[in-house]
């Protein structure tokens, strides 16, 4: 069984932050909130506990994971090279849900980075991780706190979910507050690519570099993994099948009279939907509703629905980590 302890995210007891960094000081992992998902945390630095990590999500070992760091100065520990575009950003957005791909040193495991030379690196906000990263005085690698494939988790119930039994520990400081993931940022080529939309979107980044971003990796080199795993299609998926349209009423309605239980998010309320749809109202605004998107998701699996029908959101940068993430959790390959 795994522990589920609750923690204050306004002032971690640091009692609790003691005993946690002492599961991952011996090697140990710990779900923890950030201010983006739940994430699973592990010394980065020892290859064995990353390890775990992997076996523990059922990761597939050629997805490289971030690594949490609490400033600029333990990123340039694991950096081979610090350029410009990363200090402009970091500058700008760390604290917070942005994901640096830099060279990466030798002291980084390639359990971290699945034998690639790069590595990613974030530096979160959120008082619970900045307290289990200090308290374990080491950097942790830690990726989404799910199983592999499934929908990120954004509470500690649903970590719970996927991973229970096969965690040490879950340090439950209430939702995690952004409710999508960081936005992952390449700064080694000489144009900066988003790897993966995310909570900072284009426009924000290109604003602060002053620079346009190019979307997407470059052509990777022939020793190089996979360039963003995150990027493969069925990531982020439900266990129903999900599909994205335009008319959601007419497919809702066709699904329902087909005799299938639907679950229907749009940001169209709905007075009396037809029998057979739970239907969950979806907030306009694209913060409001990435906070949401997963918890729903989760919400309609417990429920028993068949399908669930996805209303597509706007075509703008703000909606562009919302509009990914729901791209591949329709993908039926
Ligand atoms: O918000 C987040 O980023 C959360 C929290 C826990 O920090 N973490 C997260 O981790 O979403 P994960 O493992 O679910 O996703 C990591 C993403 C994947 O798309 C992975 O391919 C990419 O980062 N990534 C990791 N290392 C990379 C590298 N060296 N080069 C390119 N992409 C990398
Ligand atoms: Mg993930």
């Amino acid at each position: 069984m795994t522990r589920c302890i609750h923690v204050s995210s306004q002032s971690p007891e640091s009692e609790i932050i003691a005993e946690a960094a002492a599961v991952l000081k011996r090697g140990g992992i710990v779900a923890f909130p950030t201010e983006t998902v739940y994430g699973l945390g592990a010394n980065a630095l020892n290859a064995a506990a990353v390890r775990s990590i992997f076996v523990a999500k059922g990761r597939p070992q050629h997805n490289p994971v971030i690594v949490h760091v609490l400033d600029v100065d333990a990123a340039k520990r694991l950096a081979l090279e610090w350029p410009a575009a990363a200090q402009t950003l970091a500058e700008r957005f760390w604290p917070g849900p942005l994901t640096l791909v830099l060279k990466k040193r030798s002291i980084v495991p390639d359990e971290v980075t699945s034998g690639g030379s790069t590595v990613a690196i974030r530096c979160p906000a959120h008082k619970i991780a900045r307290a289990l990263i200090a308290a374990a005085g080491v950097p942790l690698a830690a990726p989404s706190a799910n199983a592999s494939n499934r929908v990120s988790a954004t509470t500690a119930a649903h970590v719970l979910k996927t991973l229970n039994g096969r965690i040490d520990l879950i340090l439950d400081g209430g939702p995690a507050d952004g409710g999508i993931e960081s936005t992952v940022v390449d700064v080694t080529t000489r144009l900066v690519r988003i790897l993966r939309p995310g909570l900072i979107d284009a426009h924000e980044l290109e604003s602060a570099l002053h620079a346009p971003v190019g979307m997407g990796a470059e052509t990777p080199g022939e020793d190089a993994p996979a360039p963003s795993p995150g990027m493969l299609l069925r990531h982020y998926a439900p266990t129903v099948p999900l599909e994205v349209v335009d008319d959601d009423r007419s497919r809702v309605a066709e699904l329902a009279a087909a005799g299938l239980r639907v679950g229907w998010l749009s940001p169209i309320a709905t007075e009396s939907p037809a029998g057979g749809v739970v239907a969950v109202q979806m907030p306009a605004d694209a913060h409001k509703y990435g906070k949401m998107l997963y918890r729903a998701l989760y919400d309609l699996e417990e429920r028993g629905i068949e399908r669930i029908v996805v209303q597509r959101p706007p075509d703008t940068a703000e909606w562009s980590a919302i509009q990914d993430r729901l791209r591949r959790a329709s993908a039926t390959v």
